[in-house]
């Protein structure tokens, strides 16, 4: 078999990383992110296969063989996948990852020789583990195989400051003693530790929890660069690092909140308001018609997509809508929310698919001073995003988040399907004003009818 020398090896890698920071660059906006995921896959493609020609590697087989078994596992479950449960493979994948650099920072404690090893040892053992059992718990919110709302217990804190102690005195025993049984440990306390960090987090704060993973994940895995002497991987888990812990910043920043107060938040208390129960209080519900007469003879509509489009896949149906009302000369622009849906862009990327020019869709800060100017608001599976108790109850989950001020508009008119809740697990008084009209259905069953109508106005 080839070994490529170490000048050859080491251009590989470069022109890999180069990759890399183009996919980080194609990925910052929708035109170009197609092209930056390819761009990233290239350079991950030409990594391994560097890997593989630069060592001479045993158990080559055994190698192939689970590369194979992961590659099918991956390519399956991607397809399979829909588009939003996304956010859940991510956090999966992401934990994948981190207990991969857990695991092989733990076996390669018997090579290690000196104190720089032993230092990023112990901190991939233990921050990979955090990411592995945290992003496994994320997966579960958002999956909703649990409660998305922050779980707390008696003596929470206090576990989690003897696991902080017991990381440090593993840590010490790992780099001073170079001991497997505190490796263990280190990793086992990495596992409660991940659990107990991501239980307290809820609602609205799930999306600034993921990104806080993944950048975790990405230090592992650039500490475990060093544990193996790879360079790629220190240059690419340190670009997963800084770019999650920037979309970690950033995301915390469009929801008013503090990194610090998406985690230890709920200690504070009082995040249990609001209600899971489906209200049975009465609201002012409309027919497809109505909804189209209200549309048809206005000069300005805003529409408010939210998780609910994404689910009933009625962006095609919701962007010919756009078309209609444009064609009677009404005015139509879409409000986009940050954390809409269940991923950073998730309303973008939908709306994309659906080929809606980017000139209409407006962010939050622009659109929110034009809904008094408003006709009407359509909230199409929209809830959080636009519920009122984010500035007026504190203590609610989404206190402090940021909002879209739909209740401005003349006229609100919700497409949803029931009375349940949003995300977070909260009622919205909005449901229940004056000016608020509900459409009743799936998202795309009410738009074709609500489309219908409009035409034949
Ligand atoms: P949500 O508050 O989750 O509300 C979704 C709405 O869609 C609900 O009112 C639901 O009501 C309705 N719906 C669901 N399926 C529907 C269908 N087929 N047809 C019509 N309506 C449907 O969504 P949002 O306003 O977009 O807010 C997002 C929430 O998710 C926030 O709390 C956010 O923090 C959280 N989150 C966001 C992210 C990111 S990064 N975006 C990641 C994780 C979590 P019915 O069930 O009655 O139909």
């Amino acid at each position: 078999m080839i070994v490529l020398n170490p000048v050859v090896t080491a251009l590989a890698y470069l022109v890999a990383a180069v990759l890399f920071i183009l996919a980080l660059k194609g990925l910052s906006s929708p035109k170009t992110a197609r092209r930056g995921n390819l761009l990233g896959a290239l350079g991950a493609v030409i990594g391994v296969a560097t890997v593989f020609l630069s060592n001479e590697l045993d158990h080559i087989a055994w190698i192939l063989g689970v590369v194979v078994v992961g590659s099918v596992v991956a390519v399956l479950a991607s397809n399979a996948v829909q588009m939003t449960q996304m956010p859940q493979l991510v956090a999966l994948f992401n934990g994948v990852g981190g207990g991969a650099a857990a695991v092989v920072a733990l076996l390669e404690l018997q090579h290690a020789d000196t104190l720089g090893f032993l230092i990023a040892v112990a901190f991939t053992v233990f921050v990979g583990s955090v990411s592995f059992s945290g992003s496994i718990i994320t997966f579960m919110k958002l999956q909703e195989l649990m409660t998305t709302r922050p779980v707390t217990f008696v003596g929470q804190q206090i576990a989690m400051i003897l696991v902080v102690i017991g990381a440090l005195a593993g840590s010490y025993f790992v780099i001073a003693q170079a001991d497997y049984t505190w490796a263990v440990t280190l990793m086992a306390l990495g596992l409660i530790g991940g659990v107990l960090v991501v239980l307290p987090v809820g609602g609205a704060d799930v999306p600034i929890v993921i990104s806080l993973l993944n950048a975790l994940t990405g230090l592992a895995v650039a500490a475990s660069g060093l544990v193996l002497g790879n360079t790629l991987l220190l240059v690419g888990g340190t670009l997963v690092g800084a770019s999650g812990t920037i979309l970690t910043q950033e995301m915390a920043k469009a929801m008013g909140r503090s990194v610090t107060n998406t985690i230890f938040g709920a200690f504070r208390g009082g995040t249990s308001a609001g209600s899971t129960e489906m209200s049975d209080r009465p609201v002012r519900s409309s027919s497809a018609e109505d909804v189209a007469i209200l549309l048809g003879y206005a000069n300005k509509v805003i529409i408010v997509p939210g998780y609910g489009l994404a689910v009933a896949q009625a962006q095609h149906t919701i962007s010919e809508l756009q078309q209609a009302l444009e064609a009677k000369g009404i005015e139509v622009v879409y409000a986009m929310h940050p954390v809409a849906g269940r991923m950073p862009g998730h309303m973008n990327v939908l709306l994309a698919e659906a080929s809606v020019p980017y000139e209409v869709l407006v962010e939050m800060d622009q659109v929110n001073p034009q809904f008094k100017n408003a006709d009407v608001a359509l909230v199409v599976g929209a809830n959080d995003v636009v519920n009122p108790a984010a500035k007026t109850t504190p203590g609610s989950p989404i206190y402090g988040m940021p909002i879209l001020n739909v209740g401005d508009a003349q006229q609100v008119v919700f497409l949803k399907r029931s009375m349940r809740p949003g995300f977070a697990g909260i009622e919205n008084e909005l449901l229940f004003e004056q000016n608020t009209t509900l459409l009743f259905g799936d998202a795309k069953d009410s738009l074709t009818k609500v489309l219908g109508a409009v035409k034949s106005l």
